[in-house]
């Protein structure tokens, strides 16, 4: 057969397997992969796999897990032909591998204990894979709101799957935490003494709880409009015996920095700003409550995914910036880095800085 190939934009010759490669088999591969993990998630496997670590050793850091097919269906009570069914396909998009084929036994493959098994871990991706598997139930909504332009109410959304998405932003939080205490260490010192924190949109309080194991001097507030995830961030507080250092609030900015005469060291608005009122007036003024809320001497941490122009020559590897916005399109407002320092010089705020290290990355602002 004769050889079919076209250029790219960069000159690159590409042949017509390569393209099939991309929409076909990495689609297929990808698409299985989240189906894999969101289900795995909701029929608790990920979870008993955990468990089963913590229970097997609490000295020797785990990395594998050993089980097999029978020991998930009985202890998870599931059909044994659609649990066979999902581990063939979890073991093809290499989740697992097999263990002793005479024992008919499995072991998670490397790495994937720590990606999609430790909540705990640096580098668990389980909540972010897990947001994206809720964008297939929400399908429905999103191709309406594609014709009339209508905002979704994520508050709307149900409780499993706002908590998916925010399991995202708990991993967006620990390497903001980790960057944020390299890059300011006077200012880290002093919070390790003693300090205030402010989290505003603390939600289920995955980023509280990373701030507050690694600051155990610290006071924090996290205030929140939303019940649920309020709910959840006090239990979260109460199963920790945080409840001397950690108060969790239901209200607005707004009404908190009119109500309160506490000043905070450090406020940290991480992967909230894009999900508020994208009028401008309304941000302007959220700034302005923060400002009242802020210490002299204190920093406004923001992370956010700065998403590039559609247009804008190709930045590197923008993917979950990008991603970020498509899985929210239609309830949020994301700045690039141009539009959002224009944003934050009409705010009280002056001095900005954007810190960024491979792909993790925030803003840190003072008065
Ligand atoms: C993606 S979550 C981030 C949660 C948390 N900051 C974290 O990093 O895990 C966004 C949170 O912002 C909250 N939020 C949205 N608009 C808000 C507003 N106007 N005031 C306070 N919180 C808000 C939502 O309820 C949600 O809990």
């Amino acid at each position: 057969m004769e050889k079919i190939s076209r250029n790219n934009q960069e000159g690159a010759e590409i042949s017509i397997k390569d393209q099939i490669k991309k929409f076909a088999i990495n689609c297929l591969y990808g698409f299985n992969t989240i189906i894999l993990i969101g289900m795995g998630r909701k029929l608790g496997i990920f979870d008993y796999l955990y468990e089963k670590t913590k229970s097997v050793s609490n000295v020797n850091k785990c990395s594998v897990v050993k089980f097999t097919l029978e020991e998930l269906a009985e202890k998870l009570n599931l059909d044994v032909n659609y649990l066979d069914a999902w581990l063939h396909l979890a073991l093809e998009c290499g989740l697992f591998e097999i263990d002793d084929l005479n024992t008919k036994s499995l072991k998670t493959a490397p790495f994937v204990y720590e990606l999609l098994i430790d909540h705990d871990h640096i580098s668990y991706i389980g909540g972010t894979l897990g947001a994206f598997y809720n964008i297939a139930p929400a399908q429905q909504i999103m191709l309406k709101n594609f014709k009339t332009g209508k905002a979704m109410d994520l508050l709307k959304l149900s409780g499993d799957v706002v908590k998916d998405l925010q399991e995202r932003s708990r991993r967006f939080g620990k390497l903001i935490e980790k960057l944020f205490s390299k890059s300011f260490t006077d200012f880290c010192k002093n919070l390790h003494k003693q300090g205030s924190i402010l989290e505003v949109g603390c939600g289920y309080g995955f980023n509280i709880e990373t701030w507050a194991k690694k600051y155990e001097k610290a006071r924090f507030v996290g205030i929140d409009i939303e019940p649920n995830g309020i709910e959840f961030a006090q239990k979260l507080v109460d199963q920790n015996k945080w409840n001397e250092r950690i108060d969790i609030l239901k209200t607005s900015t707004n009404k908190y920095a009119r109500t309160t005469k506490v000043k905070f060291d450090l406020i940290i608005l991480n992967q909230v700003l894009h999900e508020m009122n994208p009028d401008e007036n309304y941000r302007r003024q959220l700034f302005k409550d923060l400002y009242l809320l802020l210490n002299d001497n204190g920093i406004l941490l923001v992370g956010e995914s700065m998403v590039p122009d559609t247009f804008a020559p190709r930045e590197p590897f923008k993917l979950f910036d990008i991603t970020h916005k498509f899985s929210e399109a239609g309830s949020a407002r994301f700045y690039n880095e141009k539009t959002f320092r224009a944003f934050i010089d009409s705010t009280p705020f002056t001095k900005v800085e954007f810190i960024q290290e491979g792909g993790t990355k925030f803003w840190a602002i003072r008065k």
